[in-house]
């Protein structure tokens, strides 16, 4: 257990917060960024992605404590908890490692006693690959009104994206959430679980304990990734850790959620902010420009000012150097230690440390891994990604492709090359143009 103690913390919290990190076998889609950096830690908007769940738990005075739950090794947020400790001094920090994937569900319930130690009385449960507005404090707002059990942040998104999400069907008037199926074969509500939820603990723990329960005695017709390969040492386990080990893993969604809906207590939140996923490689390019012009209505002064040659919303890290005659934005974050060249565009964009765009080159849709270089008048774009799409793969020319480019770690365009719609895997040198392409 990776812990910094910050400071005592007089009140007794009475919210607790948990952020599912996962581990390194997920995150796949998010190749080839993933494989140097874990995905809650990938920047977007100049910041990791956790960090932007930590900036919206901090609004919530109650939240003492903030539990990161996940399977990647301990070290992974060792220098990450550090450095937010100091930035929210508010609540304390823990990351609590699974011996395996245990699932949404069994990870909450094989920390149990963690989570429950201080007995808070709410639990806030954040997916780590959202991008939102969390409105949390309007999410409590109605879970006290309604005196719930659960509530669940749900958002509107086109009939045909429904179904990659988890479907809820709520009564409009008293937004008591009626069924919820996890990914329907089939249409049933474009309401959809944004992944952020509030529960009881009172409610929670004892749900799961029952689902654990109904396994032993129904067994599953949906099969999840066994949990096999058990590390015994790791922790006594109780009778019914045992089920949940011999079992598959526990899906909050699956095995929790439709379960709650037979409740009278479970309601739903409906925001009408913006809400993304982030799944692929390609979706932090939409979850940067989301956040950026978050930071910018709130006049932010992370932000670059607005000028002849920034168009809103940048973000320029303090130790990058660009070119005044350099082209920046809407949309653009832009590493550390970046070096822009004079006449360069860049535009929806994410640019990552130590990277080089030479002169009079052109960035689009696009992200440059780190250390990357691209040439003088060298081209790297992506195609535009519809507003309100949630998904970042497009056809072209009958082939499903990336709608952003993105190159790996340490890769380099050479000048005048032009690079569209390609994936571009790490240390590769591009020296001629390339389209529509996975380049490995
Ligand atoms: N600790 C832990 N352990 N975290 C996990 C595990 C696990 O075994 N498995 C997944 N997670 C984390 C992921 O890192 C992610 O943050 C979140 O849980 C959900 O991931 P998935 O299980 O891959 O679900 P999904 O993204 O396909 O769908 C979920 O999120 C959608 C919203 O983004 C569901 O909740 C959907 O209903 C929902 O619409």
């Amino acid at each position: 257990m990776l812990q910094v103690p910050v400071r005592e913390h007089p009140a007794q919290a009475s919210t607790k917060a948990v952020i599912l990190v996962g581990g390194p076998s997920r995150g796949t889609r998010f190749r080839p960024l993933s494989l140097d950096v874990p995905k809650p830690l990938f920047e977007v908007a100049g910041h990791p992605i956790i960090h932007h769940c930590l900036k919206a738990l901090a609004k919530v005075d109650e939240v003492r404590e903030v539990i990161l739950v996940g399977y990647y090794d301990e070290s992974v947020f060792r220098d990450f908890i550090k450095d937010a400790a100091k930035e929210f001094p508010q609540f304390r920090i823990l990351y609590l490692r699974e011996y395996t994937a245990l699932g949404t569900a069994g990870g909450l319930y094989h920390f149990r006693d963690a989570i429950l130690k201080g007995k808070p009385e709410r639990l806030l449960v954040l997916n780590a690959d959202v991008c939102c507005s969390f409105p949390l404090g309007e999410m409590l707002k109605l879970f006290e009104e309604k005196d719930a059990e659960a509530v669940i942040l749900g958002t509107r998104v086109s009939n045909e994206a429904a179904t990659n999400f988890g479907c809820i069907v709520s009564d409009s008037h008293t937004k008591r959430v009626l069924h919820y199926v996890e990914k329907p074969e089939s249409h049933i509500s474009n309401l959809i679980n944004c992944g952020v939820y509030l529960f009881s603990t009172e409610c929670i723990f004892p749900s799961i304990r029952s689902a654990i329960k109904r396994r032993t005695t129904r067994p599953r017709i949906l099969s999840y990734p066994s949990s096999d390969n058990l590390e015994s040492s790791f922790i006594a386990a109780t009778d019914e850790e045992d089920d949940l080990e011999k079992n598959e893993v526990l899906r909050l969604e699956q095995d929790i959620l439709s379960d709650l809906a037979d409740s009278n207590r479970f309601f739903v939140h409906e925001t009408k902010d913006f809400w993304r996923q982030i799944k692929s490689a390609g979706s932090a390019v939409p979850a940067n420009a989301l956040y950026l012009q978050k930071a910018f209505q709130a006049e932010s002064s992370e932000l670059t000012a607005p000028s002849a040659t920034i168009v809103p919303p940048v973000y320029i890290h303090p130790t990058a150097t660009v070119d005044p005659t350099a082209k920046l934005g809407p949309n653009v974050s832009i590493g550390p230690r970046v070096v822009v060249g004079a006449g360069a565009r860049i535009k929806d964009s994410i640019v990552l440390e130590d990277s080089e765009i030479r002169h009079d080159a052109c960035v689009m849709h696009s992200i440059i891994g780190w250390n990357g270089r691209v040439g003088s008048w060298a081209r790297v774009e992506g195609t535009p990604i519809p507003i309100g799409s949630h998904s970042t793969s497009i056809i072209k020319q009958g082939v499903k492709v990336q709608s952003i480019t993105i190159l790996g770690k340490e890769c380099t365009v050479g000048d005048e090359v032009r690079v569209q719609n390609c994936v571009c895997l790490p240390y590769k040198e591009l020296k001629r143009d390339v389209a529509n392409e996975v380049i490995m």
